[in-house]
């Protein structure tokens, strides 16, 4: 119980997901995971971690499943209370679980989902992922309340990203989306979304999105390990563009389960 992660939230985590047992872009979760634990100064070596993840795959039977998520948290370890950090040489707490993820049945997707603006009430290091997620779980859990399924999160106009998932507009055919700034989370699904619109020839800029702008895109859509690819039809109880899932959601889906069905593991 004196587990720095469980009293102070002093520790990161990592969602990595596995398409039919093959671990999805695990290189860039562990970039990111190795970017967190050097920020939080946490000594850690993580080489190990691939395997373990394959392991926990293999080992919960869930390589034929569609879609698996591996979670994975790194605290600094169990030691007495402080808020400084505990005696060189505690070592950092691993935990890590896999289970099986259901992707929406394709009729429920092609209907469009609901969210709602909130403002974002998080530190300023959000690009680290961080398991002190009262803000998100707050967010979220407003979001479930409203009956809807993202919780948009704005800040000084800005529309930033979802609770637990990244953001991004469509505007005058250009899909945009915020930058990676220390404001957002640097998702690993965001970058593949942006690759695949590129390879579409879909132009993509990363810029500030203001609420404004995104009331009135022609469409809107989440992205994340355990969101993929999840069109916005109504903001606050007002349609999106048509009120429909549009082309560009619909095409950037398509390649996602394509690309992800393939095994692409490519930067
Ligand atoms: N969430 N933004 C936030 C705030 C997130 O928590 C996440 C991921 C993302 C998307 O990142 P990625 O595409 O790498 O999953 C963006 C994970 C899945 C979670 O908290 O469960």
């Amino acid at each position: 119980m004196d587990d720095r992660g469980f009293l102070l939230s002093d520790g990161i985590y990592e969602v990595t997901p596995a398409y039919r047992g093959r671990l999805f872009r695990i290189e860039q979760h562990m970039r990111r995971l190795q970017k967190g634990l050097d920020a939080l100064r946490i000594e850690y070596d993580p080489a190990g971690l691939p395997e373990m993840h394959g392991r926990l795959i293999a080992e919960n039977a869930l390589d034929t499943e569609d879609v698996a998520i591996v979670y994975l948290q790194i605290t600094r370890g169990a030691a007495p209370r402080t808020h400084h950090f505990p005696p060189a040489g505690t070592p950092a707490t691993v935990y890590a679980f896999a289970q099986p993820y259901r992707r929406p049945d394709p009729t429920r997707w092609e209907l469009g989902y609901e969210a709602i603006t909130l403002p974002d009430d998080r530190w300023a290091r959000v690009d680290i992922k961080s398991i002190g997620l009262l803000p998100n779980v707050l967010a979220q859990q407003a979001a479930v309340d409203a009956g809807v399924a993202d919780a948009l999160l704005v800040k000084d106009g800005v529309a930033l990203e979802g609770s637990h998932n990244n953001v991004f507009a469509v505007l005058d055919g250009v899909v945009t989306t915020h930058p990676a700034t220390h404001q957002i989370l640097h998702g690993v699904t965001r970058a593949y979304v942006i690759e695949l619109a590129r390879e579409q020839g879909i132009p993509v800029e990363e810029r500030p999105v203001s609420l404004e702008e995104m009331r009135a895109a022609d469409e809107i859509f989440f992205t994340g390990t355990t969101t993929e690819v999840r069109p916005t039809v109504r903001l606050d109880d007002q349609p999106v563009g048509s009120g429909k899932v549009g082309p560009v959601a619909k095409a950037l889906y398509e390649a996602f389960q394509v690309g992800t069905q393939a095994g692409v593991s490519a930067a």
